[in-house]
């Protein structure tokens, strides 16, 4: 089964992106990117040809840096992914990406003033959506959601936006998520349906997402 996996050409993203507003400021997020490179790791050693694309992280991993892309805005994380479009076989989208960037990046610190300042954002690109719309039939994308309400719906809505095959949703909670070691995920395919996992450790999740994965290519027969 496992072997399904080998030779398939597999992109990651993983991990936060930083949105500079001057050179030593950015706004950013909680994400580790423990998740991302738990599943480059599983992918890497079931045979499969990962190319992992990272956001700035601090975490120790074993998955081969040559095979790691770094990338730290959300439109360096677009620039490095678009060369592996055309030729992959799966993408996981389980980087953070910004959704909005400072208008201006300016080239100088933003020296205090007296009066508050006010800062313009700009939408950033969203890289498993601008894929979702050129995926190839053979193709397959899993993407992430972490949703406060509304869950299910918004999840749902987008596997459908995206034309994810498959979508992973956790959630903010204690344990769960962002910057823990531990993951509590549902999976949910084009069909609708839901799978629901216990808490677990990010490695044992990783084998989750990819047995899903694998049954993709093989579903198992009701
Ligand atoms: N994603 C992406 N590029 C972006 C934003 C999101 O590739 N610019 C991917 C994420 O990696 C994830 C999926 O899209 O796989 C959903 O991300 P999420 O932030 O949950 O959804 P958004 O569409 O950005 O909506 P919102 O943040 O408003 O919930
Ligand atoms: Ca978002």
């Amino acid at each position: 089964m496992k072997s399904l996996l080998q030779n398939k050409k597999i992109l990651i993203t993983a991990g936060p992106t930083r949105e500079y507003l001057d050179p030593v400021r950015f706004i950013s997020n909680e994400s580790s990117g423990k998740m991302g490179y738990a599943i480059a790791e599983a992918l890497h050693q079931f045979g499969a040809d990962v190319y992992l694309v990272s956001g700035p992280v601090t975490i120790s991993y074993s998955f081969p840096e040559e095979k790691i892309i770094h990338a730290k805005s959300a439109k360096q994380m677009y620039d490095a992914c678009l060369p592996f479009f055309d030729t992959l076989d799966i993408a996981v989208f389980c980087a953070a990406v910004a959704d909005y960037t400072p208008k201006t990046n300016y080239n100088q610190k933003i020296k205090k003033i007296e009066n508050e300042i006010a800062i313009e954002f700009v939408k950033n690109i969203d890289i498993a959506f601008e894929f979702g719309k050129i995926k190839k039939q053979h193709q397959k994308s899993v993407g992430f959601a972490l949703e406060t309400n509304n869950v299910l719906d918004n999840t749902k809505a987008k596997l459908k936006k995206k034309n994810f095959d498959l979508i992973v949703s956790n959630s903010p909670n204690k344990d769960e998520g962002f910057g823990y070691d531990t993951n509590k995920i549902c999976i949910i395919d084009q069909k609708l349906s839901l799978k629901s996992f216990q808490l677990k450790s990010k490695q044992e999740v990783a084998q989750d997402i990819v047995n899903a994965i694998i049954e993709m290519y093989n579903p198992v027969e009701i």
